[in-house]
């Protein structure tokens, strides 16, 4: 074993559970990796509307391989979360069971040598920066994971963390039982970037779980579904349109009726 790997090793298992971890640059991981970037094609959801698929190849690594690598020979330990960090305060927090069930890449560049920016149409931001790292999702293999949009697609990631699971924040005592689904869906669509009991990113680190029981459901509807009808331009996605109608109808109820229902922790 060479010095650095031992070093490496040692390291990963020090490494406490939560501790960020700065991205090396792209020389440098490749140097960490001991391997090349791969070309992977994705149907970029940010990019795609309802019955408009666009694809595009990105240059990068399994992500698996990267969190091995830095994260430690065990990330992938029942329970426990990814946070990826981006420099503009998206903090997406992935379930590690998500990553055995699909194959995730941390790219750095797109294959063809265009600029590595994207236009965020459901964002209203056009020729947003994507580096120094993004995450993709192999949904071409995985056609599920269209119809869910952009949601778990962190882009501008700079560092990386090994969290424990969510479920303390988003399902305290006191909250009924019936909500894991629920849970679930606030974290995918949401809690990128709003919070719920201190729990979630930091673009817009608004409490839902105080904010939906100040909100009726039309309202509440027209905020998920409509956002640009109560304030034009604003920077509040909706849910995908990829989604089945009825389906985002069901999720507009569901977070509702959780978020009313979860206790505001202090
Ligand atoms: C990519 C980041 C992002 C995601 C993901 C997101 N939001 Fe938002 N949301 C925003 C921003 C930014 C605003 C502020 C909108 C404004 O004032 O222009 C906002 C505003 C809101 C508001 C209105 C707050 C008020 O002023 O009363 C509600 C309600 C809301 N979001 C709920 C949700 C729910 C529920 C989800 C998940 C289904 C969600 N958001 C997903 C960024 C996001």
């Amino acid at each position: 074993m060479s010095l650095r790997i031992g070093i490496a090793l040692l390291l990963s298992l020090l490494l406490p559970v939560s501790q960020a971890l700065e991205l090396p640059e792209p020389g440098a991981l490749q140097a960490r990796l001991g391997r090349d970037v791969q070309a992977v094609q994705v149907i970029e959801p940010h990019l795609s509307v309802a019955g408009q698929q666009l694809r595009v190849r990105y240059l990068g690594y399994p992500a698996p391989l990267v969190f091995e690598r830095l994260l430690g020979a065990d990330w992938q330990r029942p329970g426990r979360e990814i946070e990826l960090r981006a420099l503009d305060g998206f903090v997406s927090r992935v379930p590690v069971e998500r990553f055995a069930k699909y194959q995730a890449w941390l790219v750095q560049a797109r294959a063809d040598g265009a600029a590595f920016m994207v236009d965020n149409h459901a964002q209203h931001e056009k020729q947003v920066p994507l580096g120094p790292y993004y995450l993709v999702w192999d949904n071409i293999a995985a056609p599920e994971l269209v119809a869910e949009g952009g949601a778990v697609w962190p882009y501008q990631v700079a560092s990386i963390a090994l969290k424990p699971g969510s479920r303390e924040a988003l399902l305290p005592a006191g909250l009924g039982s019936g909500f894991a689904e629920h849970a679930d869906l606030a974290q995918k669509y949401c809690l990128s970037c709003h919070q719920v009991n201190g729990y979630g990113g930091e673009k817009m680190p608004l409490n839902l779980a105080v904010r939906a029981k100040l909100l009726d459901l039309r309202t509440w509807r027209t905020w998920l579904l409509n956002p640009q009808t109560l304030k034009p331009g604003t920077a509040m996605p909706p849910l995908p349109d990829t989604l089945p109608a009825a389906e985002r109808e069901a999720i507009v109820a569901k977070l509702h009726r959780y978020l009313r229902a979860v206790p505001v922790l202090p």
